[in-house]
């Protein structure tokens, strides 16, 4: 692709190597930056920011930065600029492998919070002020307002907050994305909050393009870069037999009358999991289904392209170098079907809770009272983070969590005594599903949902044991409302602590 997609005289003005752009960064700021699951996040002047981090390193006069994002990003961003010892705080959801080792090792600080609260609480003044955006569009037009790319994230709110802003303009971003965006500007703060205007999933209630002030942009790079697309893995036979029982699952519930033919929009988590269902539901009986979720994986894409899923809302695309180019290929088709929003509309529990959407995500592991732990291991290692499940899961129609019952070659029970780490309370958890089946737990107590979850979700190799301790708990516990004995519940961690049963 050639030609420059800087449609303003002024910004034009403003282009330069990511170099210079990196070089209007001072020590110790903090930069926003666009990304969201490794979707339109800026991929030169962080490497270069990464570059002049390592040189001031060096040179024995090191510094480091707050870097904000919409979610995970790419190697390029959070990767380079953990690996150059230049990131010292870091929020809201880190996926990258380099980052995620030196937050475990307490070198870097991470504030692993709800998606959807980013943005307010950014406009509320409780993260500190922000000095520069930094932030990936595919163009930006005669009258300066800019063409968003591969997802939405924060970007309006970083592009309003920083002092300055910093363009990455990425020609490798196909020029059919504009017009799919829909940018809502009537947030505000209290008490002037009002109604969000959304009652479908594919409502447009903004605008297509980002606002911005020219004055405010101190340089624009060009890049022509792809996303960092990671191929998905093929569904196993765990991941059909999780697929499996929430279709059968499904039915049940439309033919009690307690979801429509259509269902209700779907939420569909990050991951193979995720991905797996979408992809099973093309063989459902479900049609005419709707999205209102966080991120597009090839299996919505899939799902669309059967024609059962008839529009998606998203705030960013996970696709898959193949679904990536499938989608490129045919960008104009998929445009009016498709809406990409700012994370703080697409994950909005008021609108979560209004649409009634159905949420999908994973786990690393249940305890047999229904919390959920989506986030850490052995209660202390942070694996990613919570994302958006959290803003799901408790406004949803009906919240779903699963993961196959053991994880580490089957050293490991994902269905344990107690998780030493929550995300999810037991109210925010009504379905449980591993390839053993699901534990419908709705209406019913801590103690009743102990039978159900050990005796559907919980492996045979672990099940005995489970319900050896819950024998023991019914009769030994201090209190019989969610009977635990402590040092045993948490010994259970601690031994594969010990063992080093959890590495490999
Ligand atoms: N104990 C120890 N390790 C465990 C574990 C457990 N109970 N469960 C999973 N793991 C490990 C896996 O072995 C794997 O480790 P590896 O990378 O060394 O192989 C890693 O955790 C990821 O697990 P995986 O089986 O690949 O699952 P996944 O890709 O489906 O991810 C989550 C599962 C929970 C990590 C993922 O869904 C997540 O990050 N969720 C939180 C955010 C979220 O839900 N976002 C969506 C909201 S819209």
């Amino acid at each position: 692709m050639s030609g420059s997609r800087i449609g303003l005289e002024a910004l034009k003005a403003k282009v330069m190597p990511a170099e210079a752009a990196a070089a209007l960064i001072a020590p110790g700021e903090t930069v926003g930056m666009s990304g969201f699951t490794g979707s339109g996040y800026p991929k030169a002047a962080p490497m270069a920011l990464a570059r002049r981090i390592e040189a001031a390193h060096a040179a024995g006069d090191p510094f480091r930065l707050r870097v904000w994002t919409g979610a995970s990003t790419g190697p390029e961003l959070d990767g380079a600029l953990a690996k150059a010892d230049g990131i010292e705080f870091r929020l809201p959801y880190n996926s990258d492998p380099i980052a995620r080792e030196k937050i475990n090792r307490g070198e870097m600080d991470y504030f692993d919070m709800h998606l959807s609260q980013v943005a307010p609480m950014a406009w509320q003044g409780f993260l500190g002020p922000l000095d520069t955006a930094i932030i990936e569009v595919s163009g930006v037009r005669p009258d300066g307002s800019l063409i968003p790319s591969s997802s939405v994230g924060n970007n309006k709110t970083w592009i309003d907050r920083a002092s300055k802003v910093i363009l990455e303009v990425n020609r490798w971003q196909n020029p059919a994305l504009e017009g799919m965006h829909d940018i809502y500007y009537g947030t505000a703060l209290p008490p002037s909050r009002v109604p969000i205007p959304l009652v479908r999933p594919d409502d447009r209630i903004g605008e297509a393009y980002f606002r911005c002030d020219p004055d405010k942009v101190v340089a624009v790079v060009e890049t022509d870069a792809p996303d960092r697309n990671l191929p998905f893995d093929a569904p196993g036979e765990d991941h059909r037999a999780i697929a499996g029982h929430l279709l059968e699952f499904f039915r049940h519930e439309v033919a009690r009358g307690r979801l429509p033919a259509s269902l209700l929009p779907l939420q569909s988590g990050v991951g193979n999991i995720a991905n797996a269902v979408m992809s099973g539901l093309v063989d459902g009986p479900f049609e005419g289904m709707t999205a209102y979720t966080e991120v597009l994986q090839d299996g919505m894409l899939d799902l669309m392209e059967s024609g059962k899923l008839l529009t998606a809302s998203a705030t960013a695309f996970s696709l898959s170098p193949e679904a990536a180019a499938t989608l490129n290929a045919d960008m104009a088709r998929f445009r009016d079907r498709l809406v990409l929003r700012p994370q703080e509309i697409s994950n909005h529990p008021e609108l979560i809770r209004r649409l009634g959407c159905i949420a999908m995500n994973g786990m690393i592991e249940a305890d047999i009272h229904g919390a959920v732990n989506s986030t850490h291991l052995m209660g202390s290692r942070i694996q990613n983070g919570i994302g958006g499940s959290g803003d799901f899961a408790r406004n949803a129609y009906v919240s779903i969590f699963m993961a196959p019952s053991v994880a580490k070659g089957g050293r490991i029970s994902t269905i344990v005594p107690k998780t030493p780490h929550v995300d999810h309370i037991n109210q925010d958890v009504q379905i449980l599903v591993t390839e053993q089946g699901l534990a419908d737990l709705r209406g019913l107590s801590p103690r009743q949902r102990a039978e159900v979850i050990i005796e559907n979700c919980s492996h045979p190799d672990y099940r005995p044991a489970l319900k050896d301790y819950l024998i023991r708990a019914r009769r030994d516990s201090y209190g019989q409302q969610s009977p635990t004995l402590l040092a045993e519940a948490f010994a259970w961690h601690q031994r594969f602590i010990e063992t080093g049963d959890m590495r490999g």
